[in-house]
């Protein structure tokens, strides 16, 4: 660990919803933290940050970046093994600790992926394209294991972690997950949803934060894959009357099998349930459940 001395870290994005609680935190521990990221929003932190404006698919990448060094780098925005690979290039002898933001999408890709997953599950045989919307799904689980291959190749040059989580719930979400089922159980209408019965897992914004937080530059993570989750595993009509009971609500919950995920953001098959016990092994815990409901139930209120 590089413990309570300062570090100079590079986020690339951290401006919006893991990101934002990611620098947050390492700005109340003293670090030096510049962010690079195209500037579509203000920044929320002013002149405690540097800041560097750029798209990383790029060459701006490169112009911004080139001959920087850093302690860490977290890479908030990674989508195609070319977008790693540049940055590869660019940090290669530069940077302590490249920690990769990925996904549980990963193993979802694969074929017969195993539930749940565990770390050393990815290797093996992918899934064939399917056809529809579920291609765009299928893209983004192979774009990252294409950037998540890169680091795999370089990491005599680059040391790096990659991160694994699933679907990410807290104050702030820009797909609103949470706040599209607060919303309706207000209206008091009852909730459509496709796979009511089957479990979840996920994970909470600020958990994932502080995770990064904790394993940048910890040696024991370098090289490696670790999956963070919640314990918890509810099913999704647990979840939602978790959810209620934060609002005094007792929704209805009917079982429709052809609810999309407009209706039902929690109803998609693209839903990975990944097992966090490496991760436990290394110390990092997760907040209970209920704590992740009440941040996040408490900002949607508090945003209506
Ligand atoms: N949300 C989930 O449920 C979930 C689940 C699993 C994995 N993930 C992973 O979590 C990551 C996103 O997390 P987040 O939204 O919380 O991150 P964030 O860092 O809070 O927000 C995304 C940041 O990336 C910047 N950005 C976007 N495109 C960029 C580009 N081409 N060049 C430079 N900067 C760019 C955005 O700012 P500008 O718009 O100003 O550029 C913003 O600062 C992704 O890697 C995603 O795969 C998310």
């Amino acid at each position: 660990m590089l413990g309570c001395v300062s570090r100079r870290i590079l986020v690339i994005g951290g401006t919006r919803f893991m990101g934002r609680f990611l620098v947050a935190r390492c700005l109340a521990r003293g670090d030096r933290v510049t962010l690079f990221h195209r500037g579509t929003r203000p920044n929320p932190f002013g002149a405690r940050v540097e800041q560097l404006i750029g798209d990383r698919t790029s060459p701006d990448f490169e112009r911004a970046l080139s001959g920087r060094t850093f302690d860490a780098v977290v890479d908030m925005v990674g989508y195609q093994g070319a977008d790693v690979e540049r940055a590869i290039d660019v940090f290669a002898g530069r940077v302590g600790h490249y920690l990769f933001v990925s996904t549980g999408q990963v193993y979802l890709v694969r074929e017969n992926a195993p539930m749940p997953s565990r770390e050393e599950d990815y290797g093996g045989p992918l899934m064939a394209r399917p056809q529809g919307d579920d291609a765009a799904q299928w893209d983004y689980g192979v774009g990252k294991r294409a950037c998540e291959d890169a680091l795999i190749a370089a990491r005599d040059r680059l040391p790096s972690t990659r991160l694994r989580i699933p679907m990410v719930n807290g104050p702030g979400d820009e797909q609103q997950r949470i706040a599209r089922y607060v919303r309706r159980m207000l209206d008091g209408g009852p909730l459509r949803v496709a796979f009511a019965d089957r479990r979840v897992r996920h994970v909470d914004a600020q958990e994932v934060a502080r995770t990064i937080d904790l394993l940048l530059g910890d040696a024991r993570v370098l090289g490696e894959a670790v999956n963070q989750a919640q314990d918890e595993t509810p099913t999704l009509r647990e979840l939602l009357g978790l959810i209620g009971h934060e609002i005094g609500a007792q929704p209805e919950i009917v079982d429709d099998e052809s609810v999309g995920t407009e209706a039902s953001p929690f109803s998609t098959r693209w839903m990975s349930f990944l097992d966090p016990a490496k991760l436990r092994a290394l110390g990092v815990g997760h907040a209970p459940l209920s704590t992740t409901i009440a941040r996040t139930v408490g900002h949607v209120l508090a945003t209506l």
